[in-house]
């Protein structure tokens, strides 16, 4: 298969399209063929070797959030069959090192997977994992015990984004801070206001 390989710790240029042997699903795990992989921080900073309990030596490959089709699945997996959409994380700077998905296959730990909904284009699915699961952690810790107002800062990122959206759905009033040229599109993720990035607050 091919992939992309981080050759050294260092910038983009340190990234390499590499030839390496297919993976094989061990026990619990899925075969995905990749669709859409996402660059996201944990990416840049894992190529950088700024990650938690010191860099992982390369070369390695990275990749953090997936999106594809099973493609084969390993002894004890339940609930999915090749052919099947899927999207997750392969959360490998948890487990040092653990080739990612920045490649055609990746052999995935079948509990970090969820299903796609049909007709949801792995290009979006393959946001949803990292981003998601960390607004979906903000709000968690957050622990508001009712509807309240809230201000998210850079709401047309990846983690602001996603933030904005869960809280307007959990029926938080919203309010959010993005460049002009976003204001459209952040007010679309159920913003109730949309303050310029300049802004001064006082908070
Ligand atoms: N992505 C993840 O899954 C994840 C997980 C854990 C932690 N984090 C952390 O969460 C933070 C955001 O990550 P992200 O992936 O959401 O990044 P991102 O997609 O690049 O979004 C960053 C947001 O911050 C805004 N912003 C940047 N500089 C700003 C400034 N000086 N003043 C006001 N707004 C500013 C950007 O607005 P413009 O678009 O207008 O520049 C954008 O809305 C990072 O610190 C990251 O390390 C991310």
């Amino acid at each position: 298969m091919r992939a992309v390989e981080v050759t050294a710790l260092g910038g983009p240029e340190v990234l390499r399209l590499v030839e390496r042997p297919d993976p094989e699903p061990g026990p619990g795990q899925v075969l995905v063929r990749i669709r859409a992989a996402c660059v996201n921080p944990a990416d840049i900073a894992a190529r950088v070797g700024q990650i938690p309990g010191g860099p992982v030596p390369p070369p390695f490959l990275p990749g953090w959030d997936i999106a594809g089709e099973v493609a084969a699945v390993g002894e004890h997996v339940s609930g999915l069959t090749p052919g099947d959409a899927v999207a997750g994380m392969i959360p490998w700077f948890l487990t040092r090192g653990t080739p990612g998905g920045y490649a055609e296959l990746v052999a995935a730990d079948a509990d970090w997977l969820v299903p796609v909904p049909a007709g949801l284009d792995p290009v979006v699915a393959a946001t949803v994992p990292l981003n998601g699961l960390t607004a979906h952690r903000v709000l968690e810790i957050m622990a508001l015990p009712g509807p309240a107002t809230m201000l998210v800062t850079g709401a047309s990122g990846g983690v602001g984004g996603f933030t904005a959206q869960l809280a307007a759905q959990a029926g938080h009033t919203v309010i959010a801070t993005a460049t002009h040229d976003d204001e459209e599109w952040v007010r679309g993720l159920g913003v109730h206001t949309v303050l310029p990035r300049s802004s001064k607050l006082d908070i």
